[in-house]
This record gives structure tokens, sequence and C-alpha cells, in this order.
């Protein structure tokens, strides 16, 4: 008897760092978030920025799904991104929208945010488990003490971490999705394999898009990678990197925080 095949895909030991593999994410990366995340967490930012003001700074802005809302209810916003692919796509966002001259997009690592203009920041924002593409401790670290170094002192620290990533179930090439992409484009298909490295906390996604156009047929695959803290260890290294905790939230209207919260949000203060 022999055992099914396992395809994986070429790029799966790329995974090493968390910024691999977005760039080729970029072209799918809206198709597949309006039919996932959705806006489900945008009016929480715009809330949050609006209380608080600007300007603000948001960490791994990918294509300005929240950069660009969150640019109506302040003044200044600037978007970091490792992606030069994903920059593209918000940059066509923005020039799509009147509030798009007030958000200013910057390549760059959130591990070693550069000297921006328009800081210090009153409100930094890591969305969307952003802050889950770190996959070593060093990393994390390095990025706490670089948004410690960009915001105001008393300045916010808003993070969304994505709690069901070290739960979910392993499997090997699933379709996960499959729709049309707008109305002129092909019928797109994300074939999906997890694995999960318990002992490192860390969840990879192999990704295989394959969009069928007439008779055209293109595939593209690629790795994601995700280490997942828990709330008590990420409340001790933000506390380590010189911010309080403020607020540990459970959902986007403001619920407090349980072991059973699908969503996981903390609100940390810089000292
Ligand atoms: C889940 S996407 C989130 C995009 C956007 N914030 C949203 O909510 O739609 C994560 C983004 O983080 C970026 N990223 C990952 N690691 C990074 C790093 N070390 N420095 C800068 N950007 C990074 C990726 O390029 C990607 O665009």
């Amino acid at each position: 008897m022999s055992l099914p095949s396992i395809r994986r895909p070429q790029s799966v030991s790329a995974a090493r760092e968390g910024w691999h593999g977005w760039d080729d994410y970029a072209q799918f990366y809206d198709w597949e978030s309006a039919q996932t995340v959705q806006r489900r967490d945008v009016g929480f930012w715009q809330r949050l920025a609006a209380r608080i003001g600007g300007p603000v700074i948001e960490l791994g802005c990918g294509t300005g799904r929240v950069s660009l809302p969150v640019a109506r209810t302040v003044e200044m916003v600037v978007g970091v991104d490792r992606s030069s692919e994903m920059l593209d796509r918000a940059r066509s966002r923005l020039r799509r929208s009147r509030y798009g001259p007030r958000v200013k997009l910057v390549r760059g690592d959130i591990r070693a945010l550069p000297v921006l203009d328009s800081g210090p920041f009153r409100l930094a924002m890591a969305p969307y488990g952003i802050l889950q593409s770190l996959l070593r401790d060093r990393d994390l670290r390095e990025t706490l003490c670089s948004v410690a170094g960009v915001l105001q002192r008393g300045g916010t620290f808003g993070i969304d971490l994505v709690p069901e990533l070290p739960t979910w179930g392993e499997y090997q090439r699933r379709v996960s999705l499959r729709a049309r992409r707008g109305s002129r484009g092909g019928q797109l298909t994300l074939i999906e394999s997890v694995r999960q490295d318990r002992d490192r906390g860390i969840t990879t996604f192999d990704q295989e898009f394959v969009e069928r156009k007439g008779a055209r047929r293109s595939s593209h695959q690629f790795s994601i990678a995700f280490r997942t803290l828990s709330i008590r260890k990420m409340r001790n290294r933000l506390e380590r990197a010189g911010f309080d905790i403020e607020a540990v939230l459970g959902d986007y209207r403001g619920r407090a925080w349980d072991s059973r919260a699908q969503a996981w949000i903390i609100l940390a203060r810089r000292r």
C-alpha cells in the first residue's frame, strides 16, 4: 500500500521569516480578506484613532485596508510595510480616495522603524495579527523597542492578535476558498495546507492560488508563518519594553477579554 504523496510548495522552507511570502500574497490579499476578515475590525481602529488623535502609525499596513479608513478620522496616518508589492496595492487604493493624501506609505521593517518626520506618534496600531509575523522573541523585542521609540510619552499602542492560529487543525491541500475575482477576473481557488510547530508556537500556511480564466490556468505558491504568544506572555513582553497595560479586550466593541474571547486586543500606554 502506498501512502498518498504530500505535495509541498517549493517555497515552504522559505517561510523562515515572518515577512516572507507577503510579496507573493499581495495580488490575492484583498480578494481573500474580503471573504474572511472583511471590515469587522475597521470601525474599532477608527474609533480608537478618533479618541486618541493623530498622528497615527500602522505597523504592517499592507494594502491600506485599515490605514485609509482611519485617515477619515485623523489627519495623518503613516503606514509602514516591508512588502513593496503590498505597498503598490495600497498606493492605488489611496489614489482612488479623497483621504489618500492623509496617508503616507513607507517601506520599512517594523523591527527597526525608520525615523519619520510625522512622528512622534500618539497612536501605533498593530492590526490583524501583524505582531504574529514576528517568529522569534528577538524580533518581538526589537519591534516593541522600535515602537516605543516612535511613540509619544503616554502614547497608545493597540495590538490585535488572531487567537485561533495555535488551535487551527493541521490539514493538507484543502480547498479553502473558491470564487470569481471581480467581474473580469477568472475563477480563483485557494488550496491550503496548515502545519503546526507546537514547540515554537508557529503556524505555517502553505498556500496555492490557482486562477482559471478561459483555457488559461496559472498557479502561485508560497508560505506564510505566524507565531502566537499567550496574552500573559504578550503583556509581560510589553511591560518589559516600557509599556503599561491599559486594557485587554475580547471583541471590537470593547467587551473585556476572557480565555474564550474571539478577539485578543491589547491597549498599552508608553511610560
Ligand atoms: C496580515 S497583513 C496585514 C495588513 C493590514 N494591516 C491589514 O490589516 O489588512 C501583514 C502585513 O505585515 C507585513 N509585514 C510582515 N512582517 C513585517 C515586518 N517585519 N516589517 C514590516 N512589515 C511586515 C506584510 O508585508 C503584510 O503586508
